[in-house]
């Protein structure tokens, strides 16, 4: 017998990304993929991505290659090159092998002034460079009492895409991360998720039509780990997890990986 294949699985993929933030050496990645190149060769419901520290890049694309897992980066700079003393570019991530990389975080918007236009400036510049932005976005904890969450993220996305064509969004993909629960050990509840994905996907719509927004894949992130990830990754507007704890152990992440699979159909 056949299960209908949920509206995610059908017009949009399922992506698990991990986010190690300044952990782990190069080494540690090495050692790190190595084990979990054989999970992800069983695991094609969904793409494994790993945004790692610059430094850890070479090593971790020499050891990723010939496998599903992608590489990332965790930022990158506006500009092509030029005097910008300690910056990366997205062309010289793209040479080092990158795929995607995460812009907006909230650490960045948090810890380094990061505003929606300087990200909007970061996207169009990894899209033009040919890597897949993970656009962040997302409310602190003083704007979801306020009761702002929706307006504020719907203002992010809009502002984080402005000049992104059809045609480039579909390379992007948006993590919506609450600040409130990034590594605090308080995840946003399922329905939470849910709903500010839909809200993201609506603001989307206006922009894109519904073909375009269909296609994006909208990520959660904030304490995502395997007790609570099967639940989260159920939900319709939710397509994968940005996940930074959780990510940095094999075991956990791997376990993400397969609360993934729920998402396929089965026979
Ligand atoms: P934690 O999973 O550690 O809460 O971090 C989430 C995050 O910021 C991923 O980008």
């Amino acid at each position: 017998m056949s299960v209908a294949m949920p509206m995610n699985a059908k017009y949009r993929k399922t992506i698990i990304a991990g986010n190690w933030k300044m952990n782990l050496s190069p080494r540690d990645a090495r050692e790190f993929i190595r084990e979990l190149k054989p999970l992800a060769v069983q695991a094609k419901w969904c793409d494994i991505v790993l945004c790692v520290p610059y430094l850890q890049i070479p090593e971790a694309v020499r050891t990723a290659r010939g496998s599903r897992i992608a590489i990332g980066a965790q930022n990158c700079h506006q500009e092509t090159a030029g005097a910008y003393t300690g910056e990366i570019s997205a062309p010289m991530l793209v040479e080092a092998g990158v795929k995607y990389v995460i812009v907006g975080h909230s650490e960045r918007r948090r810890d380094f002034g990061e505003t929606d236009s300087l990200v909007n400036r970061k996207v169009l510049s990894a899209l033009k460079a040919g890597l897949r932005p993970i656009v962040c976005v997302g409310e602190t904890l003083e704007m979801r009492d306020n009761d702002i969450t929706l307006d504020v993220v719907r203002m992010q996305v809009k502002t984080a895409l402005r000049g992104v064509t059809r045609e480039e969004l579909r390379r992007g993909t948006i993590a919506y991360e609450p600040g409130w629960a990034i590594g605090t050990g308080y995840t946003a509840t399922a329905k939470q998720a849910n709903e500010v994905s839909a809200v993201i996907r609506a603001a989307l719509r206006t922009v894109y039509g519904a073909q375009g927004a269909r296609g994006v894949s909208i990520l959660y992130g904030g304490s995502m780990n395997t007790g609570n990830a099967r639940d989260l990754l159920a939900q319709p507007d939710v397509d994968g997890g940005l996940i930074g704890g959780a990510s940095m152990r094999t075991e956990s992440f791997g376990k993400i990986i397969e609360a993934a699979n729920q998402n396929v159909p089965q026979k």
